[in-house]
């Protein structure tokens, strides 16, 4: 996972904050909910501790995926031409992307992430493993168009954002995110999307609440972070995690509840929270077949195949940029 905060993309003030972080945390503190934006969860610690929950029993979202592209490399060797050149949007992940380039035979590979440190480890561990696909990093926000190194500008072009990472996002900024995709990628290109499906809640709570904690200690690493960098002196001992199924949005969200009215200070500003009351810290859209369809043709991509793994717990869909046509 990327951190999303690259050392040359960070704006320090002459203290050394980070003033974006600095500006949503006391944004999101001064709500009725209280909110923090869920990227700021992955700073070392916490994209270490995201690993970690990777490898959890209860969390079958990385498992499953892995599955899928294992099982199905045969079926993207039909559906995707080779030669291609595979753009992934993050730094890549060290057992998924491999999986794909095995499958699809590429004439390159063109990780993006905001990321430099995470994003040069990456490529360069891909160029060890794949020595005849060159690999084009490129260090920019996939959150707006990117320009493609020049090298691949006449390959086709696919797609890849594994993860489920899309449902971390609210479903305006998904939409922003997968048409710029498709401006980055242009007409024709296709798309590579893992989506988690709505499932029992039970087993979904249970994903982002294990029993051995580290789910909770991502979330509460949040709170050391603010603790640490803004000057904040919140009460770490008086919140606890909660992971929550939303019905209405289709959506577990991660919460951090007062066990007791609080008050606190960060970056010299006061706070209050009541007892029972939360810190609203990430949402995981999960979807279905007419969900994710939905979203990613809101978006200009059309769906054309979509896998499951064998529990049907999780899904990845191909999906194609056709170019605009007249339509009813
Ligand atoms: C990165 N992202 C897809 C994870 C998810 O499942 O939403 C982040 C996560 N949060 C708690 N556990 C995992």
């Amino acid at each position: 996972m990327n951190t999303q905060e690259g050392l040359q993309l960070v704006d320090r003030d002459e203290s050394g904050v980070d003033t974006a972080f600095r500006e949503d945390v006391l944004k999101g503190l001064s709500q009725e909910q209280k909110a923090v934006p869920a990227r700021w969860l992955y700073d070392d610690a916490g994209s270490q501790l995201f690993e970690d929950i990777t490898q959890l029993p209860e969390y079958y979202p990385t498992r499953a995926e892995t599955e899928i592209l294992k099982a199905q490399s045969a079926s993207f060797a039909e559906r995707i031409e080779p030669g291609c050149a595979v753009v992934e949007f993050g730094s890549g992940s060290s057992v998924k992307t491999p999986l794909l380039l095995s499958a699809t035979d590429p004439a390159a590979y063109v990780p993006l992430d905001i990321s430099g440190d995470f994003l040069r480890a990456s490529a360069q561990d891909l160029a060890g493993k794949f020595p005849n696909v060159p690999v084009y990093p490129v260090e920019a926000d996939f959150m707006r168009q990117v320009e493609l190194p020049s090298a691949v500008a006449n390959l086709p072009k696919l797609g890849f954002f594994p993860g489920s990472t899309i449902g971390n996002m609210v479903a305006r900024t998904a939409v922003d995110l997968l048409r710029s995709m498709r401006e980055t990628l242009g007409d024709g290109a296709k798309l590579l999307i893992g989506m988690d499906l709505i499932k029992d809640e039970a087993v979904l709570e249970a994903a982002y609440d294990d029993a051995a904690g580290v789910t909770a200690e991502f979330n509460y690493n949040l709170i050391r972070r603010i603790n640490r960098e803004l000057e904040g002196d919140i009460s770490l001992g008086n919140l606890t995690h909660e992971a929550r199924w939303n019905d209405e949005y289709a959506r577990v969200e991660m919460h951090l509840v007062a066990q007791a009215d609080l008050q606190f200070t960060v970056a010299g500003k006061p706070f209050s929270l009541a007892k029972g009351a939360s810190i609203h810290t990430e949402n995981s859209h999960k979807f279905n077949r007419r969900t994710s369809s939905m979203m990613l043709l809101a978006s200009g991509w059309e769906p054309q195949v979509r896998w499951l793994d064998s529990d049907e717990q999780f899904s990845l869909i191909l999906a194609e940029a056709k170019p605009n046509r007249s339509a009813p």
